[in-house]
């Protein structure tokens, strides 16, 4: 079954007003402070266009990356930002699939893109997440979580000029707080909701050295 982000319109849509999305360019601070400056080998989880790592390795200019997506069109924009870099690979997966196999890591990055996937597997991912990370890694998740009243879910709506009609239907949003504990689980230290603007959050973790 093709999913919206896997649709054109809906892919080009989403990158048309990516800049639109308030607050957001405080949260990608945050990523990018949370990044320690050892940081070598980076994965971008749900990169739509390679928006994400491409700040990444403008900070860490000696790391190289592997960006991901399922949806072809955003593949190909991320394909076209890189085209002359050979920094960055790009690559089709699907959430759906055990990461496990994409490597190992100093760095895992995402940006409003898991909460896309129902909760088991968003679970299953920080688990994964965890074990392709090399010691002292850590994953950091600008994510778009839910707001915990409907009222406050209204004004998040509001805000983003958006209303209950016209919101994207793929989005599977957790509390931040359920999260937290699941990175805790999958054995992350140091975990926190670092940086939040009503249901956009950014939640880290360190794997042990
Ligand atoms: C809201 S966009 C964010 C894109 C980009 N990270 C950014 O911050 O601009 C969500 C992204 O998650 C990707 N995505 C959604 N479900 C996915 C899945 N099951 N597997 C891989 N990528 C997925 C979409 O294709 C899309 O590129």
């Amino acid at each position: 079954m093709i999913q919206e982000y896997q649709t054109k319109e809906k892919a080009l849509a989403y990158l048309e007003n990516a800049d639109r999305i308030p607050e957001r360019s405080h949260g990608e601070r945050m990523v990018l402070d949370l990044l320690p400056s050892t940081t070598r080998r980076v994965l971008d989880l749900g990169t739509g266009d390679g928006r994400l790592i491409d700040l990444v390795l403008a900070v860490h200019p000696l790391a190289t990356g592997l960006a991901v997506d399922f949806s072809e069109p955003m593949l190909e924009r991320a394909r076209a930002r890189f085209a002359n870099r050979n920094e960055v690979s790009v690559q089709y997966h699907d959430f759906a699939d055990s990461i496990l196999y994409l490597g190992r890591f100093d760095a895992v990055v995402s940006s409003f893109a898991i909460h896309h996937v129902e909760d088991d597997r968003k679970q299953t991912i920080y688990r994964e997440v965890f074990e392709i990370l090399e010691p002292g890694g850590v994953f950091v998740n600008l994510e778009h979580v839910s707001a915990p009243t409907d009222k406050l879910h209204d004004d998040f709506l509001d805000a983003m000029g958006i209303t209950r009609e016209t919101e994207d239907r793929s989005n599977r949003c957790t509390p931040p707080a359920i999260q937290l504990d699941w990175l805790i689980r999958a054995g992350f230290i140091d975990v926190d909701c670092f940086w939040k603007w009503r249901e956009l959050a950014v939640l880290a973790g360190t794997k042990p050295s």
